[in-house]
């Protein structure tokens, strides 16, 4: 970890990861647009990956690139990629080490589905279980796995899995998700320790309910005061509330954490 001086304090600049190039996937949503946003203000480089909507990415490497102030070299580039694809994954990591001329230090897999339909396991059908796993359990499985062979090695190298605190919530007619997520959380812990000597760590972070797309899908006005009434804080959550703790674990001061799931939750789990 870089130290300013004896006294062994972390580095004070405000562009903790200048130079860093971090790929985001789902970055066309709600979450993951968001630590775009941020880790693109801590100075990183940024690669934006998106399954279908090329134009939420497209507008964000935009907006990145008009307020940097480098000509030479793009601030972000914006990449389609389905996570549950391994040539697809393998090309993203490809992409962004040819465009910033540099292995990337930060993978943040934000791509996730959900079940609109909130069936009980009972209810859930075999093509909806397989497509959850699919993305969310086999998708981070694909970004992990390729972002343990290819990042930094040496100190800066963060692998952060987007989770979820429903794996403690554990509500009705989250069974399929709940559980893609648990697996995830497994992996995540696995592979932390099987990454020793690489300087590399790897870590999930747990939102609660986020006012995002995700969260409103299917559910009623109903139901959304209902999760509103069993938020402690008494709101949802936005996605400014998730994004700083991804910066946080992106950067050297969070080097001693690792293996961890940090729940970002408001107190509702
Ligand atoms: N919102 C919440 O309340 C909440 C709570 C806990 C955890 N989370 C987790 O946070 C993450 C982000 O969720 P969000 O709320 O930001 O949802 P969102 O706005 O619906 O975004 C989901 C993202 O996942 C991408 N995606 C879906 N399928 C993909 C695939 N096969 N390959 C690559 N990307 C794919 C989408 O890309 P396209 O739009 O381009 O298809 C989109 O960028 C998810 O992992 C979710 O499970 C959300």
């Amino acid at each position: 970890m870089a130290l300013d001086n004896a006294n062994a304090t972390p580095s004070s600049s405000s562009l903790l990861l200048e130079n860093r190039v971090a790929i985001v996937t789902g970055a066309s949503g709600g979450i993951g647009g968001a630590i775009a946003r941020h880790l693109a203000s801590l100075g990183a480089k940024l690669v934006l990956s998106y399954s279908s909507n090329s134009t939420q990415t497209d507008l964000l490497a935009t907006e990145l690139n008009n307020s940097s102030s480098s000509s030479s070299q793009p601030k972000a580039i914006s990449i389609k990629a389905n996570v549950s694809d391994p040539d697809q994954v393998k090309s993203l990591f490809d992409h962004a080490e040819k465009v910033f001329n540099s292995q990337p230090h930060i993978l943040v897999n934000s791509a996730g589905v959900l079940d609109p339909k909130y069936p009980t396991i009972s209810n859930t059908k075999i093509e909806d279980f397989d497509h959850i796993f699919n993305i969310n359990a086999k998708g981070a499985f694909l970004c992990a796995r390729e972002a343990a062979n290819r990042l930094v090695r040496g100190g800066g190298g963060r692998i952060i899995l987007i989770s979820s605190s429903m794996v403690g919530g554990l509500k009705p007619g989250f069974g399929a998700y709940a559980a893609s997520k648990a697996a995830v959380e497994t992996m995540m812990r696995i592979l932390a320790k099987e990454l020793k000597g690489t300087g590399i760590t790897a870590n999930c972070v747990a939102p609660g309910p986020i006012a995002t797309d995700m969260f409103y899908a299917g559910k009623g006005e109903e139901q959304i005061k209902n999760v509103i009434a069993e938020c402690p804080l008494s709101r949802l959550g936005e996605t400014k509330d998730v994004a700083p703790v991804v910066g946080f674990l992106a950067g050297d001061a969070s080097e001693w954490v690792n293996g961890q799931v940090i729940r970002v939750n408001g107190g509702y789990v």
